[in-house]
């Protein structure tokens, strides 16, 4: 992502994330799970803008086009990651925090495609250009890592294996544009809630395979989407249906309907399913809109930078 200068304002477009795989590996000491993960960014975008205010105003933050229930953000509009990271970026460079953050939100929230994080890591960016301060990209993944554990990977700019607690990005570049159908349920779930629930039902399970993720990537940059995605799975999928059986019902759904590979997103509760082409996309999407409740993308993934 970007800074764009609009006048006397910044503005920065923050995309959505799909996981295609994501295996937990276990727990950390600091309440954690290590995770090995591809994720890629996809073209369904908040808006974020930067407003001058005078310098002594303090910093604010203004959001707008939200769909869903409001109460699933903070109450309190301190506790929103947009002016967490502006305030921790403000604290470490040193800086008075200042200006309006106008957050125009068309992520769903608590869906799994990373809204929060990216807007954090959009912030970062966004204060970082309009506040003069000049920290490389390394110096940001730093920050973004003590605001979330996805945040890092939109510092990124492209398809990416993350592991660690998600923090440790090492891009993966080649990959071929992909395009999706995404389905948002009308009921979310907390990350937090989805782990617990993974860890007191599933993790005493030992049924994990040879990791899928090198054939995954393998087959995705010769094209062989159908090769790929029989490697593709989410871990927290089954600890997401329990807790909200919709999830199951979507994922069974979807894997009948001719992808080449469908799952859930991170810890939900929206679902993807991987087309061959922009076109057959739109096709099922049409389809599932007219028989289901939630909303339904057509998404295709960002080109890397
Ligand atoms: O890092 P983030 O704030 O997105 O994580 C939200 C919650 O999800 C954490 O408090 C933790 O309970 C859980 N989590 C986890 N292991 C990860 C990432 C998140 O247990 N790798």
């Amino acid at each position: 992502m970007y800074a764009n200068r609009v006048g006397s304002a910044w503005e920065v477009f923050a995309p959505a994330k799909l996981n295609l795989y994501l295996e937990v590996l276990g727990s950390r000491a600091d309440g954690f799970h290590n995770l090995e993960s591809l994720l890629l960014p996809v073209r369904l975008y908040d808006h974020l803008q930067w407003i001058p205010s005078p310098s002594d105003a303090g910093c604010a933050l203004d959001i707008r086009g939200l769909d869903g229930p409001r109460s699933q953000l903070p109450k309190d509009n301190r506790d929103n990651l947009v002016l967490r990271a502006a305030h921790l970026l403000a604290r470490t460079a040193g800086v008075p925090p200042q200006g309006t953050f106008q957050l125009h939100k068309r992520i769903p929230i608590e869906a799994g495609l990373g809204g929060g994080s990216s807007d954090a890591a959009a912030t970062l960016v966004l204060a970082n250009q309009a506040w003069g301060i000049g920290y490389s990209i390394e110096k940001l993944a730093q920050l973004a890592a003590e605001l979330g554990s996805d945040v890092p990977f939109f510092l990124a700019r492209g398809p990416a294996v993350c592991r660690g607690r998600g923090e440790i990005v090492e891009p993966i570049p080649r990959l071929p544009r992909l395009h999706f159908v995404v389905v948002k349920p009308t009921e979310s779930l907390a990350t937090a809630a989805v782990f617990r629930e993974w860890k007191q039902n599933f993790s005493f399970l030992d049924e994990k395979k040879p990791s899928g993720l090198s054939p995954a990537l393998q087959a995705l940059r010769k094209g062989d989407l159908w090769a790929a995605g029989r490697w593709m799975n989410n871990r927290l999928q089954q600890a997401a249906s329990r807790l909200s059986p919709v999830v199951g019902q979507v994922c069974e759904f979807l894997s009948e309907l001719g992808f080449a590979g469908s799952a859930m997103s991170g810890s939900g509760t929206a679902c993807w399913g991987l087309a061959r082409s922009a076109r057959h996309a739109r096709n099922i999407a049409r389809r599932i809109s007219n028989c289901f409740a939630g909303q339904v993308y057509c998404i295709s993934s960002c080109s890397a930078a």
